[in-house]
Order: structure tokens, then C-alpha cells, then sequence
């Protein structure tokens, strides 16, 4: 999987995984995190996600990284937000009221972007990888966020004879694979989610789970 597959795919409007509501499990869970208001948070592989916005309305200032231009600059107009532009690097930085989103390839993010993230918060970021750019990416993670920063990590996981991701399926234990040398991980949650996303179902999946999990650093 490269990083055309997911261009094309902002490019055709091919964004089934973009949600329209705010994800219920982050607003349950992100309070165990602890984090003060004023803080800021991470998002990785953000996409145009409405789950930034209701991180900014509980006070945090947002850091996305995202490949896509079409996602970052649907994500400002549809705020009626025009950002500001400043190029660092391979990428080009957009920043506007409490977001400043970076596009390009997160395994080039440069540590300074985050080097001031109190938190950070995945969903569908790892599992939009397969399983050897999983191990990239958690090694990335764990070298881009500082120590005392926690995760909130939201997986699927799914019988992977039945359907090709993305989302690619990701079962707890791969999860303490790529990241308890590091991180203590903790199940918050893990409910059925298979009626929630009906595209699934059509895909070939008799059962979806979906979790969410707290990551502190060792
Ligand atoms: C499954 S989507 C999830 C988006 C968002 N987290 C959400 O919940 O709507 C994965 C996103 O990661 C982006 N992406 C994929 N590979 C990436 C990479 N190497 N660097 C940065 N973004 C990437 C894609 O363009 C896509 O928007």
C-alpha cells in the first residue's frame, strides 16, 4: 500500500470512513487520559475528521498529520476557517483557530511538530496500515510522542480471511506486539460494531469489533 492508494482515494470522494457524527467512544474514554484544557493533542492520519473538532471544543490545540491536501482544505472550508501556510520540510503546514494540520507522509514527520503533545488520540490510523507498516508506524509513534503524552487507540478487529482492509484487522494481541515494550495498554472498551458500519457487512463480515484502548508510557 503507498501513499497514491490513499490520494486517489480523497480524490475520488472514495472516504467511507469519514464519519458525519463524532466518535462516541472518544467522547466517552478521552476523559481517563487526564489532560488539562490547553493543552495539545496529536492526530495522526486525520483525515477531515469531526473528531478534532470536538477535541478543540474541549480546549485542546490540534496537530494532525495527513497525505492528503483535499482532506485538509475540505476540513477548513467546511469550518468557513482560511488557514495560514508555511512549508517545513516535505511538508506544508495549515493552521487556523486551534488546528494546524501537517501534509504529508507521517513517516517523515519531524519530532519538533509534536514535541509539545500532552496526548494523542488514533482512530483508524493504525489499522488504515498492513501489518509490516503497523511496525513502522507504532516505531514512529513511540519515537514522534513525548514520554508522558497517553493514547487513546481505537482498533477493528475482524476475521481477515473474510475481508481485505483498509481497515486492515488488528487483534489485541498485535496490538501488545507493537506497543507494550513501551506502553502499558489497557482495554477501556470493546463492543460490537458490525450494525454501526453496514459497509462491512456487504464487504463480507459476519462480526466486527471494534476497541478502544489507553497506551501510558512505561
Ligand atoms: C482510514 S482514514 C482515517 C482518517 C481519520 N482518522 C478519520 O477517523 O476519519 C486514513 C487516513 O490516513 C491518511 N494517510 C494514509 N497514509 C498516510 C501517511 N503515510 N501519512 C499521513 N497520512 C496518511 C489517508 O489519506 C486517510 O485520510
Amino acid at each position: 500500500m503507498d501513499t497514491t492508494f490513499w490520494r486517489e482515494r480523497w480524490q475520488n470522494k472514495d472516504i467511507g470512513f469519514h464519519q458525519p457524527d463524532i466518535h462516541e467512544l472518544l467522547q466517552k474514554h478521552w476523559p481517563q487520559l487526564g489532560l488539562a484544557a490547553g493543552s495539545q493533542v496529536f492526530v495522526p492520519l486525520c483525515g477531515k475528521s469531526l473528531d478534532m473538532v470536538w477535541l478543540a471544543g474541549e480546549g485542546h490545540r490540534v496537530i494532525g498529520a495527513e497525505l492528503s491536501e483535499i482532506a485538509i482544505d475540505d476540513f477548513f472550508a467546511e469550518r468557513g476557517l482560511e488557514p495560514a501556510v508555511r512549508e517545513v520540510g516535505n511538508f506544508i503546514v495549515k493552521s487556523a483557530d486551534a488546528y494546524e494540520l501537517w501534509c504529508g507522509d507521517i513517516f517523515e514527520l519531524p519530532p519538533d511538530a509534536v514535541s509539545g503533545v500532552a496526548g494523542v488520540y488514533d482512530r483508524a490510523a493504525l489499522v488504515a496500515f498492513p501489518a509490516d507498516l503497523q511496525t513502522r508506524y507504532a516505531a514512529k509513534l513511540k519515537q514522534l510522542v513525548p514520554a508522558g503524552a497517553p493514547v487513546l487507540l481505537i482498533t477493528l478487529d475482524y476475521d481477515a480471511k473474510r475481508m481485505t482492509g483498509p481497515p486492515f484487522a488488528v487483534p489485541r494481541d498485535q496490538v501488545d506486539r507493537l506497543f507494550a515494550d513501551s506502553y502499558a495498554v489497557t482495554e477501556l472498551e470493546c463492543r460490537d460494531a458490525l450494525d454501526l458500519n453496514p459497509r462491512f457487512r456487504q464487504r463480507g463480515l459476519t462480526a466486527l469489533d471494534e476497541h478502544a484502548l489507553l497506551l501510558r508510557r512505561r
